[in-house]
């Protein structure tokens, strides 16, 4: 258990040492952070749920925990080096090295022939330190693959400012976990309107006082 925590912490400090903007992060996702996420989607995951730049699989990991099917999880990650560490890790799983900005193609593949559809995408990108262009072609592909009660879920280290607007996406709430370094912010978005006021019924998350979509 120690061991794998040191050679996890090992490999995403070497990637963050030669990729810094890319990884975003000082540190793994925290499991707290990760069971939060889970969480949300252990609870109503019937489709695909493509999981963002994995990194080292902390959250990969939470969602396998929280029931959803190795079959129907698909993390994508664009370091060579942590695409072939998720490998090792989780070898049921279909781990894909390639870039978000491809998701599109992604879920295209996955659901060609009537194979079922995106229910969740679960992103860790450090949407602040990605370029603009290559943001608004994910969040723009994000509303596109999604079904009709589908969810994203973005997390950031902003506590204050989260991802509260994301283009034709509904803004569903916010979690704040303190038990993450650095503390996190959890931002949910839903493709329908009549989704995000079901998530706001439901969850108990912290709702936002209007729904600040761009649609
Ligand atoms: C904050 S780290 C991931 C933290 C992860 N939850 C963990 O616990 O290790 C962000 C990850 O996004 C990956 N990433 C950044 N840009 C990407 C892109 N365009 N496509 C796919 N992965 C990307 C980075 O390589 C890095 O592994």
């Amino acid at each position: 258990m120690l061991k794998r925590w040191f050679s996890t912490l090992h490999v995403f400090g070497r990637e963050l040492v030669a990729n810094p903007r890319q990884v975003g992060a000082a540190c793994p996702s925290s499991p707290v952070l990760a069971s939060r996420i889970a969480a949300l989607v252990g609870r109503q995951s019937d489709g695909y749920v493509i999981e963002l730049g994995a990194g080292t699989g902390a959250i990969t990991h939470a969602l396998l925990s929280a029931g959803v099917p190795a079959t129907r999880l698909v993390p994508v990650e664009r370091s060579e080096r942590l695409a072939s560490h998720l490998r090792r890790r989780f070898p049921h799983v279909g781990v894909r090295h390639g870039d978000a900005c491809e998701l599109a193609q992604l879920a295209t593949e996955l659901t060609a022939d009537g194979g079922g559809h995106v229910s969740h995408v679960v992103s860790s990108l450090p949407l602040r330190s990605l370029p603009p262009a290559d943001v608004r072609r994910i969040l723009d592909a994000v509303s596109r693959v999604l079904g009709d009660r589908g969810l994203f879920i973005q997390y950031t280290y902003s506590v204050r400012n989260g991802t509260e607007s994301a283009d034709r996406l509904h803004w569903c709430g916010r979690s704040v976990v303190w038990l993450n370094l650095p503390p996190a912010r959890v931002d949910v978005f839903a493709t329908q309107p009549s989704t995000a006021a079901e998530f706001r019924r439901t969850s108990g998350w912290d709702a936002p006082a209007t729904d600040l979509a761009t649609a």
